[in-house]
């Protein structure tokens, strides 16, 4: 078994959490079957309003006592519906992507009044060292290999710097790992554990067209690439955030011509919608890691959880201490 303190401090068995997608890409059936695994699940909240959150809430009690987190991009939501996650008193609010002028403070300070933690997202050492003075109870290294908003730093590098910038705050690190290799590998820099998104998009709890789970499958992790593309097309605008997206038939169709794509938006993103509803793999925005390429199967997500620690402890037990002379 491996233990670390963010096991401790968020009350849950493995070092081993959910990604908070937002946009409708977690829902409370991915989310309970994490924590129930003993990992920690996240919803997203981003693009749910007030009611929304609380629905979601309540059904993840109904499906689950273990620990979990409702997660926000602090630079799209508002107040209301950061306070509506609040009282619902998850076991921690995640929080990510803060505009630069945004004071972490109060939203830090409210959901620790509420007994909740507070987990904030880095794509680099500033942003967490933003977190740790602000007081951010756990900070996610998130490296660019990953799917969805990223920054430009990678993993490997990352997750030392930011264990080294923000201790004896517990880091986990998120980006590029799928398998027990990448929690193994975490643990030798330092961090806490793991915070997974696109492993758990291919399983069949997540809220994801089966054609873009098998895109995850077939994919050689080679296929993906930093763009703003899905955000033009999207019409929303990220604080200095880039989306690892794949190079598929609609982001080569407006690489180097976004300006076009600006112009036309409003009506190139009804296309977008329901290139998503259809599962249309060429014409919908699909935002997925490097990691894909370590992605083979479409399993159940407590089964992620499951093989991600074996398969860790096995390195850590019997191949690693072997390499020791
Ligand atoms: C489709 C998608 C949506 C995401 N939405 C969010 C979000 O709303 N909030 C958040 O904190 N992270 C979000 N992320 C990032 C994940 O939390 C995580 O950092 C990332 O997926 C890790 O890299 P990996 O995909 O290689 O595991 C999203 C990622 C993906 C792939």
């Amino acid at each position: 078994m491996i233990r670390t303190p963010v096991c401790d401090l968020l009350g849950i068995e493995h070092p081993v959490a959910l990604g908070g997608l937002g946009g409708g890409h977690t829902r409370p059936e991915l989310v309970a079957a994490v924590s129930e695994a003993g990992g920690f699940g996240a919803q997203g909240c981003h693009g749910m309003n007030v009611a929304q959150i609380g629905e979601a809430a309540a059904t993840l009690r109904g499906m689950t006592n273990r620990p979990f987190a409702l997660n926000f991009l602090l630079f799209h939501c508002n107040e209301e519906q950061f306070d509506a996650g609040v009282a619902e008193k998850p076991a921690a609010i995640a929080i990510a992507w803060p505009r630069p002028d945004q004071d972490l403070k109060p939203y830090i300070a409210r959901a620790h009044d509420a007994g909740c933690k507070v987990t904030l997202m880095a794509g680099g050492v500033p942003e967490a060292l933003r977190g740790a003075e602000a007081g951010a109870d756990v900070i996610i290294a998130q490296g660019t290999e990953g799917g969805g908003h990223v920054s430009w730093m990678a993993t490997m590098a990352l997750t030392p710097m930011v264990v080294d910038a923000v201790a004896p705050i517990p880091v986990l690190a998120a980006g590029g790992i799928a398998d027990g290799r990448g929690l193994a590998a975490a643990l030798a820099l330092g961090a806490d554990g793991v915070l997974l998104g696109t492993r758990f998009l291919a399983t069949p709890e997540a809220p994801l067209h089966p054609n873009f789970k098998q895109a995850i499958v077939e994919s050689d992790g080679h296929d993906t690439m930093l763009t703003e593309i899905p955000d033009i097309a999207s019409g929303t605008v990220w604080p200095g955030a880039m989306s690892r997206a794949a190079r598929n038939r609609f982001v080569e169709r407006w690489a180097g011509r976004e300006w076009q794509l600006r112009q036309h938006q409003a009506d190139l993103y009804k296309g977008v919608l329901a290139a998503r509803k259809s599962g249309d793999r060429d014409e919908a925005t699909l935002s997925y890691g490097q990691d894909a390429g370590l992605i083979h199967d479409i399993v159940p997500a407590g089964e992620v959880v499951r093989h991600i620690v074996a398969e860790a402890e096995a390195i850590l037990k019997d191949r690693l201490p072997g390499l020791v002379r």
